[in-house]
This record gives structure tokens, sequence and C-alpha cells, in this order.
């Protein structure tokens, strides 16, 4: 479930503006607005502030710190901080991820070439294999893995300790995590989305770093669209650019924004194309639910999954939809948002 959900979004990444996953071309674009201290991550004040001390007293010990686990949506800037956490360190980093373990014996490999103070960086690590999760229970709690040599009945697990070192763990969903591997972190950040000032300060970094000039009042434009999510504000923010390249002075000014933006269809809200269809389906074919949603699904066009996992997440959180045991309803945003007024009978729904 948790695999498709991702697939999904992923899919959908490439079609639309405004999603919240990456394909390997845009990591790479990525990786260049990446702060690489944590005096230069923006925003997130308890999250720095927890780690920074956290941080401070370890490389004061003289100590690998705690093992840190790194919660929250899609492209808030989990990656970069375990870069950071390294950096910070003056360590060096080994990255791997859930998927990518597919026995115990390759996360026993990884384990065992670990040097003293590395930091090792799990990429959603929900999708650990069971196996794989109970050898990391040893490792992070008692620094020993158990390798086993020889086959079957003849097998013998020989006990290697490892020198001390510190696993970064990285999940969008923490509540997917065993609590034994959960409670195995010392410390746990949990990261939320972004206001709009933390936003235009990202996207005023990101065009000092691509050597753009970007207005102050274009940059509050593209924060309101970026639904809370750096990594979206960064995709904007080089749409932007390329319309300002092409069709304008070069110069990503408020009118240069707002023309990226209508070309690409993310509205004043970071609504997309279907998030629209499916406020539009819900209020003017339903006239307002509630309704279920695969009839939702049928109506835009979409399978179900992809309505549920693409598109109503942020109507959901932004209320523009809610959920009711008969199905969905518009919200009095929605309506709004159309630019449509509430039918006197719906009122009774938002109780
Ligand atoms: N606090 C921040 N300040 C500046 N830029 C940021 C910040 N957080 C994230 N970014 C930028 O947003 C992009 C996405 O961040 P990152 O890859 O760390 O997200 P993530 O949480 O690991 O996402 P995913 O769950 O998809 O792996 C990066 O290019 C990074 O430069
Ligand atoms: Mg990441």
């Amino acid at each position: 479930m948790a695999e498709d959900d991702e697939l999904v979004t992923e899919r959908f990444a490439a079609e639309s503006l405004v999603r919240t996953g990456a394909d390997d071309i845009e990591r790479a674009a990525e990786a260049a607005l990446r702060p690489r201290r944590l005096e230069e991550f923006v925003g997130q004040r308890v999250v720095r502030d927890q780690l920074s001390l956290v941080l401070e007293a370890a490389r004061n010990r003289g100590r690998a710190p705690d093992h840190v686990l790194l919660s929250g949506p899609p492209g808030l800037g989990k990656t970069t901080l375990a870069m950071i956490i390294a950096a910070e360190l003056g360590a060096s980093l080994r990255i791997t991820s859930g998927p990518a373990i597919q026995h115990a014996g390759d996360l026993a490999a990884v384990l065992s070439s670990l040097e003293e103070g590395e930091v090792l960086f799990i990429d959603e690590i929900h999708r650990l294999a069971r196996p794989a999760e109970e050898l990391l229970y040893v490792a992070m709690e008692d620094f020993r893995v158990d390798v086993v040599v020889g086959k079957g009945a003849g097998a013998s697990a020989i006990p290697l300790s490892l020198p001390p070192f510190t696993v970064v763990g990285a999940t969008t969903r923490a509540g997917l995590l065993p609590a034994p591997l959960r409670d195995r972190f010392g410390f746990t950040g949990h990261l939320d989305f972004y206001d709009a000032d933390e936003l235009e300060r990202v996207l005023l970094r990101s065009a000092g770093l691509l050597g753009v000039s970007l207005a102050g009042e274009a940059a509050a434009e593209i924060a309101s669209r970026s639904r809370g999510t750096p990594r979206i504000a960064n995709r904007l923010l080089r749409r932007v650019r390329d319309w300002a390249e092409v069709r304008g002075d070069g110069t990503l000014s408020i009118e240069a924004a707002r023309a990226a933006l209508a070309v690409f269809e993310v509205d004043d809200r970071g609504l997309d194309r279907l998030d629209r269809a499916v406020l539009t389906a819900l209020c003017t074919r339903f006239g307002g639910g509630p309704v279920g949603l695969t009839t939702l699904a049928v109506a835009v066009g979409e399978e179900p999954e992809t309505v549920e996992t693409v598109a109503e997440p942020f109507l959901f959180r932004e209320g523009f939809v809610g959920r009711t045991p008969r199905g969905r309803i518009a919200m009095p945003a929605a309506w709004a948002h159309l630019g449509l007024d509430v039918p006197r009978d719906q009122g009774a729904l938002f109780g």
C-alpha cells in the first residue's frame, strides 16, 4: 500500500508542478540548492535548536551523538538535514534506504564496514524489511552485528562489535515505524510545513545561488503558491526563471511570476488542474456532496487512488474538502475558491 502510494505520487510529480515527490533529475537540481550547514537551513526553528544542542554536546564530549529520526512530509528537508548533521560533526556520511536493503545481509555488510563516528543515513526507514529491522535494533543499541556464517543446520552467528556511529533515519510515515525501532532513536525531529515568510527566504537564497534576480514581490507570490514546501518553492522558481528568460527580460518580476504560474496552471493557492477539477466536480456536479471517493474519481476521469493520494491530502489540509461517514463534502473555502456561493442547504453539513 505504501509502495503504491509512492509510485502514484512519483508518476504525477512529472505532470504537475505542485506534487511533493521528486524524480532523479529533479533531485540533481535540488542538490545544488541544499543548505550545507545548520545556520543556512531556513525555518524549522524548534528542530534546528534541538539539533544544534544535540550536536554541540556530542562534539564537546568527542562522542558520536544519539541516533536521530527525522519525520515529516516529502520535500521539507529531511535529506538536507541528514547531510547537515554529518557536516556539522565533521563526519563522513553513508547513504542507504529501506527499499535498497533487500536482505538483512545487505545491512550487515554496510554496518560492519562503518568507521568510528560515521553517520549512516537510512532514508525511507519505514520500508526496511523485518529481518533487517531486527538486525538494526541490535546494531543501534549494542553496537553489535551478528554475522551469519555457513548455511542451514551448520550455520552459526559470530558477533562482531561495531565502533560508535550514528544512524539518521528519515521517514514520511513515522506512524508506520514499529515502536521498538522508534524507541532506539535518542532524538526525533518532526518537520512541519513552512510559513510564507520562511518560503520567501528559501526562494531568495535559491535565487542567489542560481544567479538570478528575484523581486521581493515575486518571492512572496511564489511562496504563497508553494504549499508550505521548499521543494515546490524551488521548482516553481525554476519555472519562473524559464519564463523570464524565454518570454521576459530575464528578471524574475511579479509579472513574470504570475505569467509563468498561469502557464503551468498553478493557481493563487497552489492548486493545480486536478485539484481544481476535484473541487469543481464536488461543488457543481454533486452540489457539494457528500459523495463517495470512487464516484468523485470517475467524475474527474482519474483512479480513486490518484484522487486520494495526490489531490486530497492538500485539499483536506487546507480545509477545502471535508470527510464525513457518507463521503467527501465541499467546505466553505472550496465554494469561495471557485467564486461560488455556498448553497443554503449545505450549511448544515459543516456543523
Ligand atoms: N530549510 C530549508 N532551507 C532551504 N532549502 C530547503 C530547506 N528544506 C528543504 N530545502 C530544499 O528543498 C529541497 C527538498 O529537500 P529534501 O530533499 O531535504 O526533502 P526531504 O524531506 O528529504 O524529501 P523526501 O521525503 O521526498 O525525501 C532541497 O533541494 C532543499 O534544498
Ligand atoms: Mg529525502
